[in-house]
C-alpha cells in the first residue's frame, strides 16, 4: 500500500511561500538587531525536534556569523494536547556563557516548555537570551513568554508541518496545515 501525506491535511494555514516569505523578514530583523553583538558571540538554538525545521531556514536568513547548537525536551507524546511535563532528554553540546542565545521554537501552546527553557538556559549567564518562534497559538491562559521574533499567531488548532508533528509524523510537510480529523483516529 502506498502511504503518503497530504492527503491527510485538511487545510493549509501557512503555505511554504508564507512561511519563507516571514522566515526571510525574521531572519533580516534579527539581523539588524545583532549586527553589533556578532562579535560577542551569537548561538541560535534549536528545541528538537520541532523547532529544527524552522531553525534551518532562520539560520539562512540571518547575515551573521552565529552558532548552532540542539536540545531536546519531553513534549506531547502522542496525544494532541500540552502535558505541561518538560524535562531535558538532549542538553546543549556548546557553553553558552557570554554569548547572545536567541531560541528558535516551532510553536509557543501553553508556553510551559519554552518558560521552562528559558530559566535553565538564564542560569547559565549568556549574555542576553531571546525567542524566535514560528507560531503562537491564541489560547487561553497562555503563559507569559517573551516572545521577541514571532512568525504568526495561528488559531487554537492542532496543527501539523514544517516541524510540527502527530505521533512524529508531517514534520517534513513544507507547510503548516490541520489533519483532518479521520487521522486522529486511525
Ligand atoms: P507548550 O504547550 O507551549 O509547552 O508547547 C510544547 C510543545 O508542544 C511545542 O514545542 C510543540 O512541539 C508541541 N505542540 C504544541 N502545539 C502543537 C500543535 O498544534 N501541533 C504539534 N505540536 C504542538
Ligand atoms: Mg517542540
Amino acid at each position: 500500500m502506498q502511504v503518503t501525506m497530504h492527503e491527510d491535511i485538511e487545510s493549509v494555514l501557512y503555505s511554504e511561500e508564507d512561511i519563507a516569505r516571514r522566515v526571510h523578514e525574521m531572519g533580516q530583523a534579527i539581523t539588524a538587531d545583532y549586527a553589533d553583538k556578532a562579535e560577542e558571540g551569537i548561538t541560535v538554538i534549536s528545541v528538537l525536534c520541532g523547532g529544527a525545521v524552522f531553525m534551518t531556514d532562520l539560520v539562512r536568513a540571518i547575515n551573521l556569523p552565529i552558532a548552532m547548537d540542539f536540545m531536546a525536551v519531553s513534549s506531547y507524546g502522542n496525544a494532541a494536547q500540552s502535558s505541561g511535563v518538560v524535562r531535558i532528554i538532549k542538553d546543549l553540546t556548546h557553553e553558552i556563557a557570554g554569548r547572545h542565545v536567541i531560541i528558535a521554537e516551532d510553536i509557543i501552546d501553553s508556553g510551559l516548555t519554552l518558560n521552562y527553557l528559558l530559566d535553565i538556559l538564564a542560569a547559565r549567564n549568556p549574555a542576553s537570551i531571546a525567542v524566535a518562534a514560528l507560531l503562537k497559538k491564541q489560547v487561553p491562559n497562555q503563559a507569559e513568554v517573551d516572545c521577541k521574533y514571532l512568525g504568526f499567531e495561528c488559531p487554537n488548532e492542532f496543527v501539523v508541518g514544517y516541524g510540527l508533528d502527530f505521533a512524529e509524523k508531517y514534520r517534513n510537510l513544507p507547510y503548516v496545515g490541520i489533519l483532518k480529523p479521520e487521522v486522529y483516529k486511525k
